[in-house]
């Protein structure tokens, strides 16, 4: 627990650096901008248009501003108080400003402040739950998301896989492979930093679904974010001058997204469910 304190504080700092750069990310490049649309592609088809949206671990706000511009009211939650105070603005300035409910200092694992059944639906995307690096708390943070939810509530949360970064061992960073990290890596998962991006820990897709409770929670489906896209930015980018062939791209991508053998070795891993009604 001392060493995920640690890394958690580390996670912080390291996100409180760059919070122009995450607000920015979504954009930066063409497997960026394809988690940006596969997730909304999916928030469009799930997520009712109104109702109160908790966004946890919401950093600058790209989907608080999302969210406020198609309908929902929001109330954006993450442990760094400069993202907190950038999402505001960008809220302000790219969003619809009166339906951002409210914004809070605060973590997954600790919801305390919330009433039960309070919010319509949760997002919690990108990875924030990938930063809680114990599985206790991993477990108390999907707990703490049920309590919140109401009956029926949608809920989406996007973890980083474990199965990607051995395709990354081959394309990005065949260096990591004489670290001590790389070695443990298929087994657990976790990864404490200091080989470039801060800590986190890579999730197996049944490991994700696994963290709800079955008796609270109802899964609807499991998405490849980035799919073949993954590690293809230089690909991705020759492909997308060709708007024909990106438009067919996209379709294929979006009709493979939710297949088993796909979901596993995409960068990012979304589950998405409803809290039952009992
Ligand atoms: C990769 S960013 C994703 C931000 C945003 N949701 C997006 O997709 O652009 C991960 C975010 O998780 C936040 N975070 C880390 N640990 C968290 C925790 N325990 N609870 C809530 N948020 C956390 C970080 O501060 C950071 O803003």
């Amino acid at each position: 627990m001392i060493k995920a304190k640690k890394a958690h504080d580390e996670i912080a700092e390291y996100y409180s650096r760059r919070v122009l750069k995450e607000w920015k990310r979504l954009q930066s490049d063409p497997t960026n901008s394809l988690e940006f649309s596969t997730t909304m592609y999916f928030i469009d088809k799930f997520l009712p248009k109104r109702g109160l949206v908790l966004d946890g671990g919401s950093g600058p706000g790209k989907y608080t501003v999302e969210l406020t511009k198609r309908g929902n009211t929001v109330i954006a939650l993450d442990p760094v108080e400069k993202s907190l105070r950038f999402l505001r603005k960008a809220v302000e300035m790219h969003g619809a400003a009166g339906r951002l409910k409210g914004v809070v200092n605060g973590r997954l694992e600790d919801l305390s402040r919330f009433k039960d059944n309070t919010f319509d639906g949760v997002i919690s995307l990108g990875g924030p739950m990938s930063h809680i690096m114990d599985e206790r708390l991993r477990k108390r943070a999907a707990a703490e998301i049920l309590r919140v939810a109401k009956p029926r509530a949608r809920i989406f949360v996007s973890v980083m896989s474990r199965m990607s970064m051995i395709d990354g061992f081959v394309t990005d960073f065949q260096k990591d492979l004489d670290s001590p990290y790389s070695k443990a890596w298929v087994k657990t998962g976790d990864y404490f930093g200091g080989y470039g991006f801060t800590a986190f820990h890579g999730f197996l897709p049944g490991e994700l679904s696994d963290l709800f409770d079955a008796k609270t929670f109802k899964k609807i489906t499991m998405v490849g974010i980035e799919g073949f896209g993954s590690r293809s930015e230089k690909k991705l980018a020759r492909l997308q001058k060709n708007k024909s062939r990106w438009k067919g791209w996209l379709k294929m991508h979006l009709e493979t997204a939710e297949e088993p053998s796909i979901i596993g070795v995409s960068e990012h891993i979304m589950l998405i469910g409803e809290k039952k009604a009992h």
